[in-house]
């Protein structure tokens, strides 16, 4: 065990709400720029730009490029790259490509998992967007059922009990790995339009 003081405990917010007001400005504007799911436009843009973040960070994590604290230790993040290419698939986008891979040697794992994980809460509102255009569980919109198995409750708790060491870093990643969402959505909307 970590002789360190559990975060919770040296601060007045929750880190969970630490991350939140850190990325509240960054998560606008990525709403802002996939715009509600209610066209099938907007939810091909969704899906491509989230396979193009999605597959290099998850593949990074696979290969252990962002180490894991211990604060984490048995908390495993939903992945979700294999169902977003089915649901490619299913929509006939083979072609999607991902982004290229992402150093991620120095960024704090806990910001970057704090962003994939996080998405899990909207992605329950956005599986009921797509219900109305036609995707589900089985076809479609397989990577946001997934989603519904995120283990977000036991993710927090982890949160508070990481030390301060191993959340230096956190929100600056956070808000970088945003950054990498943002971008994948906005090239996925200009791949669109051009
Ligand atoms: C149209 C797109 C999106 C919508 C409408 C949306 C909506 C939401 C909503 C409603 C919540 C709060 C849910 C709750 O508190 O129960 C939430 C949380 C969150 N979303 Fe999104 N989201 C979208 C896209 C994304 C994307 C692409 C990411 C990152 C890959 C993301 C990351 C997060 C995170 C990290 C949280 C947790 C914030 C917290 O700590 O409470 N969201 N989203």
């Amino acid at each position: 065990m970590s002789s360190a003081t559990p975060l919770q405990s040296s601060i007045h917010a929750s880190p969970r709400h630490v991350l939140r007001s850190a990325t509240a400005a960054e998560h606008a504007r990525v709403e802002g720029i996939t715009g509600p799911l209610t066209s099938r436009q907007a939810y091909v843009r969704y899906l491509m730009g989230s396979y193009s973040f999605r597959v290099p960070i998850e593949r990074a994590l696979g290969e252990g490029a962002l180490g894991w604290p211990r604060c984490l230790d048995g908390w495993r993040p939903t992945l979700i790259a294999e169902q977003l290419q089915a649901d490619l698939r299913d929509l006939a986008l083979e072609g999607a490509s991902p982004a290229p891979p992402f150093d991620l040697k120095n960024w704090n794992p806990i910001g970057v998992l704090y962003v994939l994980e996080g998405s899990s809460l909207g992605a329950r509102l956005l599986e009921r967007q797509v219900r109305h255009l036609g995707f589900d569980a089985t076809f479609g919109a397989r990577h946001l059922a997934r989603q519904r198995e995120s283990s977000w409750a036991d993710f927090v708790t982890c949160l508070d009990r990481c030390s301060p060491e191993e959340f230096e870093g956190a929100a600056v990643s956070a808000r970088a790995t945003f950054d990498l969402v943002a971008s994948s959505m906005s090239s996925a909307s200009n791949a669109l339009v051009g």
